[in-house]
């Protein structure tokens, strides 16, 4: 008998190498191919329940797509997805909605014609007990106690979208995307096009949503996004990762050095996180 039967359960995790908590998403050995594209190859990445993780990189590094895999908006060539150390396979963004993965996309993905209160409902109204009959106050006042409680601020909920500022839209982004129990929200270049106030406002949200647990996936080529309210980078180029850096372990210049020349200066054994 060896004495692992009265090894402390710390103990044996770390023994076996085993984190003591699932990380709540991991891609792993995700691959992809747009005709003689390859958009990515062989990419590893993991989040935490909670953390913000800034995903950088320059044009054409593969960020958004690696990001619509996990969304289930396309399918990766191959790799596999794991929540909660469980294989999963979108079929597509309901799928991993359901999943409690929600993407907001670069250009929000909005119906411009459809008020604040459909866009947020799009694709999972509330229906009364009779078949088909939309619940419409029910749905405006949700969606006011949304913007509420996310301190962000429409001029009316059945103002139609199109008449709305960019900050403002992408309040409804935002307001779609967290509003129904996700566990993850990715966001595509939230702060590209806004002006300084609603900038301080999705970075406000970013936070406020870690506090309630949600991990947050932020594209970014504004790098004081991830500074201010990021945990840990993740640095891509050509379809690879390059690595992979706490936010209290680096600076502006390094991340940038890793973007610019595609390596990581402290050499390759992180790449791979
Ligand atoms: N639907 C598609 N069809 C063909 N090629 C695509 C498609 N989507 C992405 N690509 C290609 O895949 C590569 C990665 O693109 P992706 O949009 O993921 O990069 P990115 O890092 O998000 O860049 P950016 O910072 O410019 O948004 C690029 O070469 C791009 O042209
Ligand atoms: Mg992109």
């Amino acid at each position: 008998m060896t004495q692992a039967g009265t090894m402390p359960a710390a103990a044996a995790a770390a023994a076996t190498d085993r984190p003591t908590q699932p990380a709540l998403v991991e891609m792993q050995d995700i691959s992809k191919a747009f005709g003689a594209v390859r958009a990515l190859t062989h990419v590893n990445l993991t989040i935490a329940p909670a953390e913000v993780l800034g995903l950088v990189g320059d044009n054409a590094a593969g960020k958004s797509t690696l990001m619509k895999i996990l969304a289930g908006a396309i399918q990766p060539d191959s790799g596999r997805i794991l929540v909660r150390g469980r294989p999963v396979s979108f079929s597509g963004p309901i799928a991993a909605r359901d999943a409690g993965i929600e993407m907001i996309y670069q250009d929000f993905a909005l119906v411009p014609e459809l008020t604040v209160t459909q866009n947020i409902f799009l694709g999972r109204e509330l229906t009364g007990p009779a078949l088909g009959v939309l619940r419409r106050k029910a749905m405006a006042e949700r969606a006011r106690k949304l913007f509420a409680e996310l301190g962000l601020r429409v001029p009316s909920v059945s103002a139609s979208v199109r008449e709305l500022s960019g900050g403002q839209q992408q309040a409804v982004a935002i307001a779609r995307a967290t509003g129904f129990d996700a566990k993850l929200v990715i966001m595509d270049e939230p702060t590209a096009n806004l002006g300084a106030p609603a900038i301080a406002k999705v970075r406000e949200t970013i936070a406020r949503l870690k506090a309630q647990g949600v991990a947050v996936i932020v594209i970014s080529h504004r790098l004081e996004d991830i500074f201010s309210v990021g945990d840990r980078f993740v640095v891509m180029k050509h379809g690879r990762v390059v690595g992979t850096r706490a936010v209290s372990d680096t600076d502006n210049d390094e991340i940038v050095q890793m973007i610019v020349s595609g390596s990581d200066p402290r050499g390759d054994r992180t790449a791979a996180e």
